[in-house]
């Protein structure tokens, strides 16, 4: 993808479906015995692996338009794959699934790509195993291919004391909690974001959760219901920071999940002086939406706290772009978990930052980035290391160019925002 300077934003964006409830309503809706159409799912090739492997499991999935329908068969119905499930760069495909394999009466094996079989997976192997589970992993149970005996018998409900904040070990264990003998209970250190909890309630699964706490009890049924699919924060969050650095712009961004466990980046923003609207905020399938408004700003440099990090978790790369432009000196503390994501999203992000004239740094789990209005973007040829986040961030980083930025394996785009370079020309001016 070659990027050059544009002066503004501005029209309505559309933004793609959320891809963390994506994965939840193709998985969760396979697990009900009715038919559920999901509108506005999003087709990213993260996402196209999770209807892959389900298709592989037996689950009757179509595509219709923007919608995908599923036909549910229940837990007792899945079969045993006839091959190794391929889950590509997705670490929520694989986490998700491996709880619900570890309830069936089969074989499975779950493997990656290069990125996802070296990122740690026994955050889930170890309390599985703690379950009753038959699960091992690469490398003494630490990583993927993952190898599952499914044997529901054995799950036992579990109270979790564990130490980091991941809504995709807390999703797994709460699948396999479905299925589990007794109560399942996971207690994080920070509230990460609950929209499995969310979804499992709307389809009346015996859950009650709580910030920090979750917990859920072996479900008989699971009556699927037909979802719409808000539009994904973490996607707009790059279109919001553009409209704030460059002069002149007004964007719209409608029908936008802003679920509190998500949205701490329009926090972020509105400390440093962003001009957010958020309008029409309603409920859609158990999940908070509503429609944004932002436009050109003068920002000023915040100090982000740990607490708030796994609410801000895969928008801290476009978080950083803000605050390149915004006076002073921001503190991003507790970024630690970006070194497991699908790079190593510290050293990407101040590697290729720096080399276009951003000043940041990293010291004891902190970003510090020593930003201005008046700050000039270099030139020259980037590489995102395979990770959709760091190309995006970058690409908008580059909108300030004035020059020509060239990003290198821009491709990996498509994991999370197939549509992104074509929102982007169209908004341009
Ligand atoms: C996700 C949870 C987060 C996030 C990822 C999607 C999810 O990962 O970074 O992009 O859908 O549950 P962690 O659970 O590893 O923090």
């Amino acid at each position: 993808m070659e990027i050059s300077g544009v002066n503004s934003i501005k029209g309505q964006i559309k933004i793609p479906g959320d891809k963390s409830i994506s994965h939840r309503s193709a998985i969760i809706s396979s697990l009900t015995s009715d038919r559920v159409v999901i509108k506005n799912y999003l087709f990213s090739e993260d996402c196209i692996r999770t209807i892959e492997v389900l298709k592989m499991l037996g689950v009757g999935i179509e595509k219709f338009e923007s919608n995908l329908v599923v036909h549910g068969k229940g837990i007792n119905k899945l079969k045993e794959p006839d091959d190794i499930l391929y889950v590509g760069n997705s670490g929520t495909t694989i986490r998700l699934l491996s709880g619900i394999l570890c309830a069936t009466d089969f074989l499975s094996i779950l493997s990656g790509d290069k990125s996802i079989n070296n990122r740690p997976m026994d955050r889930v192997i170890n309390p599985l195993r703690e379950m009753g589970a038959s699960v091992f992993g690469k490398d003494n149970n630490k990583k993927a291919p993952i190898v599952i005996f499914g044997n529901r018998s054995i799950l036992k409900g579990k109270k979790f004391n564990i130490n980091v904040s991941s809504a995709q070990v807390k999703s797994c264990l709460m699948l396999a909690g479905l299925f589990a003998d007794g109560e399942t209970e996971i207690i994080q250190p920070q509230i990460s974001r609950d929209h499995t909890e969310r979804m499992l309630e709307y389809f009346g699964a015996d859950i009650s959760y709580d910030g920090k706490n979750t917990k859920i009890k072996s479900t008989k049924t699971l009556k699927g219901k037909n979802i719409y699919i808000p539009g994904d924060i973490s996607s707009a969050a790059y279109f919001i920071v553009a409209s704030l650095i460059l002069k002149g712009s007004k964007i719209l961004i409608k029908d936008l999940g802003i679920n509190s466990t998500r949205n701490y980046l329009l926090t972020a923003l509105k400390n440093m002086g962003a001009k957010i609207e958020i309008k029409n905020e309603r409920i859609i399938n158990n999940e908070p939406v509503a429609d944004l408004e932002s436009s050109f700003s003068k920002l000023k440099a915040i100090t982000v706290e740990s607490k708030f990090i796994p609410n801000i978790i895969d928008e801290i790369p476009i978080l950083c772009v803000a605050a390149a432009f915004a006076d002073g000196k921001t503190i991003i503390k507790g970024i630690g978990e970006l070194r497991f994501k699908e790079s190593d999203r510290i050293s990407s992000i101040t590697t290729q930052f720096s080399k276009l004239g951003v000043d940041i740094g990293a010291k004891d789990d902190a970003l510090i980035i020593r930003g201005s209005k008046d700050l000039k973007i270099g030139e020259g040829s980037m590489e995102c290391s395979g990770d959709h986040r760091i190309a995006m961030a970058l690409a908008i980083l580059s909108l300030k160019t004035k020059g020509k930025v060239k990003i290198l394996d821009s491709e990996c785009i498509s994991a999370s925002f197939p549509s992104f370079k074509y929102e982007l020309k169209k908004a341009v001016y």
